[in-house]
């Protein structure tokens, strides 16, 4: 076995899902899943609206583009609606982007920065992470 981590791994935070229309997707998961909406945010940083759909202690998180230019925009173009990436809540994002760098993988983000809800967040690319976009993601800043 390889060294203990320096953060802790506590929950998939969200599951992130690309769409077109984000009332009409909101709607869907509340009308056939029961889910509730607990959080909408426009993020103009990354050119993104999100709605955070709650499902116990995680969130599915629905994302629509708020620009052409946004990386979302450029995800639906490509591969159309669906999966985005996968958000994992730690202890210490600064301490898990860390280890993951060490471990080889290519970081999308060189230094946590705000994220939606007063977190703190960093990308790691799917290229190193078997092709899944993945966010650390932590409580607070
Ligand atoms: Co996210």
């Amino acid at each position: 076995m390889s060294a203990p981590l320096p953060f802790e791994l506590q929950e998939v935070d969200h599951v992130a899902i690309a769409v077109r229309d984000l009332d009409g997707a909101a709607r869907f998961y509340e009308e056939t899943l029961g889910a509730k909406v607990a959080h909408r945010e426009r993020i103009d940083s990354d050119g993104v609206e999100e709605a955070l759909l709650q499902v116990a202690d995680s969130y599915v998180q629905l994302l629509t583009p708020t620009r052409e230019d946004s990386p979302v925009a450029r995800y639906l173009e490509k591969k159309g609606e669906g999966l985005h990436h996968v958000g994992f809540r730690v202890s210490d994002c600064a301490a898990a982007l860390e280890a993951m760098r060490a471990a080889g993988a290519s970081v999308i983000d060189e230094v946590p920065r705000p994220g939606s809800r007063g977190t703190t967040v960093a990308f790691v690319h799917p290229r190193s992470a078997f092709g899944t976009l993945i966010e650390l993601v932590q409580e607070g800043s």
